[in-house]
Order: structure tokens, then C-alpha cells, then sequence
């Protein structure tokens, strides 16, 4: 494969929907928030790879009281538009979750599927608790009945990029949110 050139890698952006300052202190309040919900009990900050890796980073570090961090990784199948599908766990925690008060954390909530069937099955091992924090919520392409516990921004019906998230594996290293540019707009360039 050829890898774009710079200038082709960032031609490719449209514009910049959630900036890097904005994220910053999204994050920062949201660890506020976990050290005054958590202090004094057991917190495992699960995220799911690869999406969430740069933002449980980040938050994992405005967090100041002792939590342990761990990750998941799941491949999910469904039938044409059937929201009930199957999960496939290829990487899992090394905790026993029933010790602990977990949070999920996600990068983005589209149609919610694979999340909520992941969700299903830490329930299942009887966590003390189990909550859903997500930085990005796309409300309007839910299929199944998921809501984030807190999430730290609702964004409209858009294919976005960068803060971890990936268009082809490509841009997870951009340190804001993105849109790519549609083709319309390539043929005005
Ligand atoms: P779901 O549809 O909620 O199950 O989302 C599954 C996964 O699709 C997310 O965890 C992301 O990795 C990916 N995804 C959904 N929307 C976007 C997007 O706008 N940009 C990049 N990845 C996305
Ligand atoms: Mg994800």
C-alpha cells in the first residue's frame, strides 16, 4: 500500500469539529467528576480497542484517586440491519470485575450494537457497578435502547476523524475531532 504523502493526509480533512483545547477541558472536568463519584472505592476504567485508546489516555490521567485501567477487544456480527447480533471477545480484561466499580469507556456511540452487547456481558459478571462514559455521541443513528451515562459531546450525523478514531486505520493520531472531506468538496479543490 502507499501511504499518503503529508500534504494528501492532511488534504483529506474538511475541517475541525471539536478542538483539541475543547477536548482538553471536556476531559478535565469529566476526571473532576470520577474522583467525586469513586474516592475510596475500587475503579477499573475499561476501554474498548481501538477507537477509546487515546482518550482513556487522556482522561486516565485527569483522573488523581487509584484506579486500574483495562482493555477489551471485540469483534461483533449482525445480520443486515438486525440489531441483535453476536460478540466475540478476542481480548479480555485480567480482572475480576466483580470487585470493581466499572466505566466503559468509549470513543464514539454510533448505532450503539456493539457496545450494548459488550455492556451486556460485564453485566453479567456482576460488577459493583457499571457505567457508560463516551466523548462522542452520535444520538441520531441509535438503533438499539443504549444511553451513555455521560457523555462529553452529542455531534450531528457526521463521519468524523482523528482523537483515536480512524478512517481506514488512518488519522487516530490527530489530536482533535475532524471531518473528512466529501467528495463534492474534493472536486471544488
Ligand atoms: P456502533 O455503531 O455504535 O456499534 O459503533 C461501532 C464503532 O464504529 C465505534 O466504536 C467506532 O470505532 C466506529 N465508528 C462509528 N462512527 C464513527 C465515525 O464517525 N468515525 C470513525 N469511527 C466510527
Ligand atoms: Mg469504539
Amino acid at each position: 500500500m502507499n501511504p499518503l504523502t503529508p500534504k494528501d493526509y492532511e488534504n483529506q480533512i474538511s475541517h475541525v469539529l471539536i478542538s483539541e483545547q475543547e477536548i482538553q477541558e471536556a476531559i478535565k472536568k469529566a476526571g473532576a467528576m470520577i474522583d467525586k463519584e469513586y474516592e475510596g472505592k475500587p475503579l477499573l476504567l475499561v476501554s474498548i480497542l481501538k477507537g477509546a485508546f487515546i482518550f482513556l489516555a487522556d482522561l486516565s490521567r485527569a483522573v488523581s484517586i487509584p484506579c486500574e485501567i483495562g482493555f477489551m477487544q471485540a469483534q461483533s456480527y449482525f445480520e443486515g440491519k438486525e440489531s441483535k447480533g453476536k460478540v466475540n471477545i478476542t481480548l479480555d480484561l485480567t480482572q475480576n470485575i466483580s470487585e470493581y466499580h466499572v466505566i466503559i469507556v468509549e470513543d464514539i456511540i454510533d448505532t450503539g450494537r456493539t457496545l450494548n452487547l459488550v455492556a451486556e456481558k460485564l453485566r453479567e459478571r456482576n460488577p459493583l457497578s457499571l457505567k457508560i462514559l463516551t466523548l462522542l455521541d452520535k444520538p441520531q443513528r441509535r438503533v438499539v435502547d443504549l444511553k451513555a451515562d455521560i457523555s462529553l459531546f452529542t455531534i450531528p450525523d457526521e463521519f468524523v476523524i482523528g482523537y483515536g478514531l480512524d478512517y481506514a486505520e488512518y488519522y487516530r493520531n490527530l489530536p482533535y475531532i475532524g471531518v473528512l472531506r466529501t467528495e463534492q468538496e474534493e472536486s471544488n479543490v
